[in-house]
This record gives C-alpha cells, sequence and structure tokens, in this order.
C-alpha cells in the first residue's frame, strides 16, 4: 500500500534530509532522475551534461501522509520560480522537478502546480513529468546530513526542525474516522442480506460523518448506471457505461479520484457545485456491478487515503 514520489529540490543532501523526517515517509534514498546516460556517478552528473537532475526518492504511508501534503512541505523547502537554481548551487542538476512513477498521481500535481503558481508573478519553473530513469547515488551521499551535521547544505536548519513538527493532521484524522466508520458498517451489514437497503445506510454513514455534499450508489442495470441510495440532492438517474468518472471506473473496473472534475473530460455535472470526485467500484467475481460515487464541494478532497477506506467498504457490501 506503500506510494512513491520522484522530488528534484536541489542538492539533494539537503531535500532527503528534509523530506524524510516528515510523518508517514517510510523511506528515502538520493539519486540521479530523467537524464541521458547509463549508471552516472556524481562526478559525472556534476559536470551538469548528463542531463540528470539530483533527486529524492521518497516512499510513504498515504494512510499517515497524502501526496498533497508532501508537495505542500516541498514547495517550502524550494523557490520554484528559480531555473537551475537553489540556493548557491547552479546547473541544470540542481533544477526542481516533480516526476511521478503512476499517471494517476498527476492530475492532483497539476491542481497543486496551479495553485502553487498564485502565489508567484513570474511562471514556476518546476518540472512535472513521468520519471523516466533513476540511479541512486554512491553510498556517500545517502542520508548524507546525518552522517555529516556540520555538512554543506542551501537549506536554512530550521526547516528541518519544521519538518519534524508538522505531521499532516488532515490525514491522521480522516485514517482514524474511516477506521472508525468501517467498524460501524461491519456491524450494519452483520446479517443484512438485502444490497439496496444496505446501500442505503452505508451511504447515510459515510455522507454523515465525513460531511461529503453527495454520497450514494449507482446500480449496474442493463447496460447502463441506475441511481441508487443516496444522501444529497438530486442527481442524474442513467449513466451509460464508459460515460462520466461514474461510467469510467466502470469500464475501467478500478477507483477513480478526480481532483479537479472541471479538468476530468466527459464528467457529467449533476451540481454545479461539485468540485472534486471519487468513485469506486464493486465487484462481484471480477464484474462490477454497481459504483459508490462521492462528491465534495471543494477541489481535491480524496486521496489514497479515502480509496483505500472507501475499498474496503466496497468489500463489506458485495461480501455481506
Ligand atoms: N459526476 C458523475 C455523475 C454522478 S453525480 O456526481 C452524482 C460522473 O461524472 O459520472
Amino acid at each position: 500500500m506503500e506510494k512513491e514520489i520522484y522530488l528534484a529540490a536541489g542538492c539533494f543532501w539537503g531535500a532527503e534530509h528534509y523530506l524524510k523526517q516528515i510523518e508517514g515517509v517510510t523511506f528515502t534514498e538520493v539519486g540521479f532522475a530523467n537524464g541521458n546516460t547509463a549508471n552516472p556517478t556524481y562526478q559525472e552528473v556534476y559536470t551538469d551534461t548528463t542531463g540528470y537532475a539530483e533527486t529524492v526518492h521518497l516512499r510513504y504511508d498515504p494512510l499517515r501522509v497524502s501526496l498533497r501534503f508532501l508537495l505542500e512541505m516541498y514547495f517550502k523547502a524550494i523557490d520554484p520560480t528559480s531555473l537551475n537554481q537553489q540556493g548557491e548551487d547552479r546547473g541544470t542538476r540542481y533544477r526542481t522537478g516533480i516526476y511521478y512513477t503512476h499517471p494517476d498521481d498527476l492530475p492532483l500535481i497539476q491542481y497543486l502546480m496551479a495553485e502553487e503558481a498564485k502565489h508567484y508573478a513570474l511562471p514556476l519553473q518546476v518540472e512535472v513529468m513521468p520519471l523516466a530513469n533513476f540511479y541512486r547515488a554512491e553510498d556517500f551521499h545517502q542520508d548524507y546530513l546525518v552522517n555529516n551535521p556540520t555538512g554543506y547544505c542551501h537549506l536554512p536548519v530550521e526547516l528541518f526542525a519544521y519538518a519534524r513538527t508538522h505531521s499532516d493532521s488532515a490525514t491522521l484524522e480522516k485514517s482514524h474516522t474511516y477506521t472508525l466508520l468501517l467498524r460501524q458498517a461491519k456491524s450494519l451489514a452483520d446479517g443484512e442480506t438485502d444490497t439496496i437497503a444496505l446501500m442505503a445506510n452505508m451511504a447515510a454513514l459515510l455522507h454523515e460523518t465525513m460531511h461529503f455534499w453527495w454520497t450514494g450508489f449507482y446500480r449496474v442495470v442493463g447496460d447502463e448506471l441506475l441511481l441508487g441510495p443516496f444522501q444529497g440532492p438530486v442527481a442524474c438517474m442513467h449513466i451509460a457505461y464508459g460515460r462520466g468518472v461514474c461510467g469510467s471506473a466502470w469500464q475501467q473496473r478500478r477507483t477513480l479520484v478526480v481532483p479537479d472534475v472541471e479538468a476530468f473530460p466527459g464528467h457529467i455535472a449533476c451540481s454545479a457545485a461539485s468540485r472534486s470526485e471519487i468513485v469506486v467500484p464493486l465487484q462481484v467475481d471480477g464484474n462490477v456491478v454497481a459504483v459508490l460515487d462521492i462528491d465534495s464541494q471543494h477541489y481535491a478532497t480524496f486521496d489514497h487515503c479515502d480509496s483505500h477506506y472507501l475499498s474496503l467498504l466496497a468489500d463489506i457490501i458485495t461480501c455481506h
């Protein structure tokens, strides 16, 4: 269930030391990303001719820290408008970059980049790309500031204390709330044989507990999705296979997280107030029988944490 992201933030000594102290980060290593040569050494990258960026590879537990929080912390440690320079370090190897390994992370990264850009008059210079390649740097560079506490660092030391003392309380609270909610969901499902009755109470439980904008189910009936039990404003009743977020989640048989519904091609706007959405398919024997659809009035409400717990909730309904 661990997730990963690669962040280039200038000199990787300080960047790793900062990022590794954030609660929920489970692993870090430094290396060279998105360059043009095989097996680069530090000395080769230092010539600034290899195309590599000094980069921190992070693994994190999405039930404790969100990608959103990590990127907000990342932006605190860089000047995102500076091209190929952070602090006094200059060169393409010191460029800033967010390199993702799963395309599902891209919409959120793009949304957060646009949000960050609002704070600056100059355009952001942070490269957003899929990770093309990554080579771990020599051991000397790993945990450099732990092994060399007085070593060079372009970051102010206050940032390290900041990383130690600021956890992603929103995600920690969300995980806690979902854990309690799932306990209640299991007891509600216990002995209940009617799926629609169960969906009705699950929609109510989720909606009341999490304060979403719209929470409900669409069932697969024939060749379309038909509105099922829900809480919230009046919604569209029929959705075709492959249409909108719901029909796409059915077609792709996987959870879709949409941080900005307007950026999702073909999104069906049942309510103009909806800003972000998550759709989790309910599957029986590999077939989608329904989808759980949740809308929020805020952008980027849902992430890996929601998809994890909501998939467990979907299992409770289909396995009851
Ligand atoms: N927005 C959904 C349609 C359902 S409403 O959000 C309740 C979609 O694009 O599939």
